[in-house]
């Protein structure tokens, strides 16, 4: 099925022309590039520092020192040390990293493991078919041998963490340039690596923390063999689905059950049929009687990323030019994908996970922006470098190594603008959006390697995979219609110097319309026609890839694309390092500029505790949110045949008769979700949420809308993070799944 209009042929030719025209220039370009772009904002700089005591993601080995007073003034009743300990077990030997960007714990000695229904999701999907769709049923294994392996799946443990920071920076010096001071930096690194002594089957890894002021070594232990335990029906895992994303009040229960497996040592192993359930030296007690309003709480994870001390100008920018683009490219896509999803339920179902994955950051980026906005991020912000900067030009030491630092930050912010927006842009528009884009960064792999025959074959049989799972879902008449979409948007905000030049020659100077150009990235080739793709594909690909390299659409793509690899991303790159540079000075000078306060290093993907209490907010309309949702909440949501809020029979009938279990509270409600301070970020799904006992009360997976600029602005007022609570697990797996054998793993406490 290939696109071809006679309007089209004709375009076909003079781009043509054109595009030969444009080889030429890029040259020419690429002269002036350098030196030439100048951008545009300009403005104040400054800081950010933590405003109340429970903001912050904190090192677990620093607790002690760091927060264990406030802590036990907020609530908790146990000490620094039962929660981090090297000489003992503490409640950090029951967290894990879970596969690649989750975090799960462990919640009976048999290695039982308690994460998001988001984090097992894809694990769930691959045990499914339409014969036995255990996304859509839910699945309760009756027994461990009913248990399902999942190939690739890991869990990691922390076994100590050590402060390596002199080591690492020994020998570098101020006045080295950066390159001088990377290299010492790496060979320090791989020598504080090789001073740690380790056991088997243990792994150290050496990471920065404070921009870099600090670097601490972490010693984890992987195991490879976990297995897939229970899963509610996605229509109770992922209840509410897009349209409930991000928001409270929620009534998701968004949990999976896994079971990690070791060898006969207890050892990591890869899976094996003879491996044993992991004989867990800590688990995770269960508070069966749940926590209430005003309680302590602690979330005990791996948030990803922060950026918690940026200058004003930095949340400028993200307010003013990078979340407005990226929002409205993917306000474009999402349009055209919901145009088609509401048509059938075969397209629904096609569409339903990409959009999923593209409405998520979306819908983040929208509520962050207004979060930033609404509390006057920027100019709390600039009060704070205000102040900064009195005490620093006050002080002739201080002002000597940082006065430079605002000045310099708004120089590099300027100049790096419109490369960060190029660069976004990219992504979202050659990355996320499009599909033939995304599946055209990968065979332009295999065109490249075309004269390594070796090389060429082996990537061949990796990609093949992929090039059957794109067709299976691929339609080229709708992705044609989302890159028409949302490539305007783009033209719309690309900063015009940054355009690769083909299509800055036919948009600016040929006066294209933004859809004759992105027709152009579509047309006429043999990626619209999947029989004819796959027949080379399965024949002969050297055939395939050098018909591919001959179609027009194809080489605008490569032009396109070295161009942003060759003329944006190093820009961008050198930019970012040198603004990471003077980003380091200024953690430092704040951390001297205002010995008061207490510092927390931004989340890097490495163990943090956060903690808060169960508590309301008022949204930004003012309105009060209650602090827990209840089953009954969920019926009442509850839309018969409905993708987002249908549910099984069974929980209704269980709703019917009140068959909660010993699960609900003193009214005899069962607990659904709730809400805390906890400062938390994407990562943290599937961390546990504790009582000041260090009993499991919930389990967290999400964040309030508003709040979601916590990632720049944590605001006590707003930034709510949201917890499935244990009570409505507990009533899942025993009365929904009738797996009480689970319940009888676990340690349940009723009387804490
Ligand atoms: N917002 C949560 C997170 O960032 C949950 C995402 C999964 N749920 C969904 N409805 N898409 O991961
Ligand atoms: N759902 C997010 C995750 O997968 C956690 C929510 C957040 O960003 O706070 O990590």
């Amino acid at each position: 099925m290939s696109i071809c209009s006679t309007a089209l042929c004709r375009i076909f030719d003079v781009i043509l022309i054109g595009y030969k025209m444009a080889h030429l220039l890029i040259v020419l370009l690429r002269i002036l590039q350098r030196g030439r772009y100048c951008a545009l904002l300009g403005l104040a700089s400054i800081l950010h520092l933590p405003a109340h005591a429970i903001e912050g993601m904190w090192l677990p080995h620093l607790l002690k020192a760091l927060n264990e007073a406030e802590m036990q003034q907020m609530g908790l009743k146990i000490p620094a040390e039962a929660i981090y300990s090297v000489n003992s077990g503490s409640l950090k030997d029951a967290i894990v990293r879970f596969g690649g960007g989750c975090t799960g714990s462990i919640i009976s000695p048999y290695g039982l493991l308690l994460t998001n229904h988001h984090c097992g999701y894809s694990f769930i999907q691959s045990h499914s078919t339409v014969e036995n769709n255990r996304l859509k049923d839910g699945f309760w294994a009756q027994s461990m041998s009913e248990e399902l392996p999942n190939p690739g799946l890991t869990a990691t443990f922390i076994r100590r963490i050590v402060d390596v920071t002199d080591i690492v920076l020994s020998g570098v010096l101020p006045d080295m340039d950066e390159r001088t001071k990377n290299a010492q930096i790496q060979k320090n690194i791989q020598l504080a690596r090789d001073n740690i002594p380790l056991e088997p089957h243990e792994d150290v890894q050496v990471k920065a923390f404070f921009h870099g002021l600090q670097y601490l070594a972490i010693v984890t232990m992987t195991f490879r063999d976990v297995r897939l335990v229970a899963a509610p029906p996605e229509s109770i895992g992922k209840f509410g689905g897009d349209t409930d994303n991000w928001v409270w009040p929620r009534h998701t229960g968004d949990f999976s059950l896994f079971r990690i497996y070791a060898d006969s040592n207890n050892q990591p192993s890869d899976y094996s049929p003879d491996n044993r359930p992991y004989r867990a030296p800590v688990h995770l007690k269960i508070n069966t009687k749940g926590i209430r309003e005003g309680d302590f709480t602690m979330v005990f994870g791996f948030p990803g990323r922060t950026h918690s001390y940026l200058p004003s100008i930095a949340i400028q920018q993200i307010i003013e030019t990078i979340d407005p683009a990226r929002i409205e490219v993917r306000d474009s896509s999402l349009a055209v994908m919901q145009k088609y999803m509401r048509k059938s339920e075969a397209m629904r179902l096609k569409y339903a996970s990409r959009h999923a994955r593209i409405a998520n950051y979306w819908k983040k980026w929208i509520g962050e922006r207004e979060g930033l906005i609404r509390t006057k991020a920027v100019a709390k912000k600039q009060a704070l470098e205000h102040s900064w900067t009195k005490k620093v030009q006050s002080n002739p030491a201080l002002r000597q190594k940082y006065s430079y630092i605002l000045p310099r930050f708004q120089a590099l912010y300027d100049s790096i603008e419109a490369y960060h927006l190029a660069r976004e842009l990219y992504y979202e528009v050659f990355g996320w959006n499009s599909e033939l884009m995304r599946f055209l960064h990968s065979l332009r792999r295999l065109v490249q390697l075309r004269d390594d025959s070796a090389a060429f074959r082996q990537y061949q049989k990796r990609l093949d995979t992929r090039v059957r799972a794109f067709w299976k879902n691929y339609d080229p008449y709708i992705d044609m219609e989302i890159f028409e979409a949302i490539f305007p948007v783009y033209l719309k905000h690309m900063p015009p110097e940054l355009l690769s030049p083909p299509v800055r020659i036919v948009y600016y100077e040929e006066k294209w319309t933004p859809k004759e150009i992105s027709e152009m990235f579509y047309y006429r080739t043999i990626l619209t026609d999947s029989m004819a793709f796959m027949q080379l594909w399965d024949t002969d690909v050297y055939a395939l890839v050098d018909t591919l390299q001959k179609e027009l659409a194809y080489q605008l793509f490569e032009v396109n694309r070295d161009f942003f690899f060759d003329e944006v991303e190093p820009q961008y790159r050198e930019l970012k390092a040198k603004i990471d540079e003077v980003q380091k000075d200024y953690m430092r000078s704040l951390m001297e500029v205002f010995p008061e306060k207490r510092f927390y290093p931004d989340a890097n993907g490495t163990l943090r505790l956060s903690y808060g209490k169960v508590e309301s907010y008022r949204s930004l309309d003012s309105v009060e949110y209650p602090v827990f949702t209840y089953i009954d909440g969920v019926i009442s949501k509850y839309i018969p045949g409905d993708y987002e809020f249908d549910l099984p029979h069974r929980l209704i009938e269980l709703y019917e008769q009140r068959d909660f279990g010993p699960y609900t509270d003193e009214q005899g409600r069962l607990p659904v979700c709730f809400i805390g301070s906890n400062h938390t970020t994407g990562g943290n799904s599937g961390s546990p949420a504790l009582d000041g006992h260090g009993y499991l009360v919930g389990l967290n997976f999400d964040r309030v809308w508003e709040g979601t600029m916590s990632d720049y602005n944590y605001d006590i007022r707003l930034c709510r993070n949201i917890m499935v609570d244990i009570r409505y697990i507990l009533f899942l797996i025993d009365k929904f799944g009738q797996c009480p054998r689970l319940i009888r793993e676990m340690t349940l406490i009723d009387n804490p």
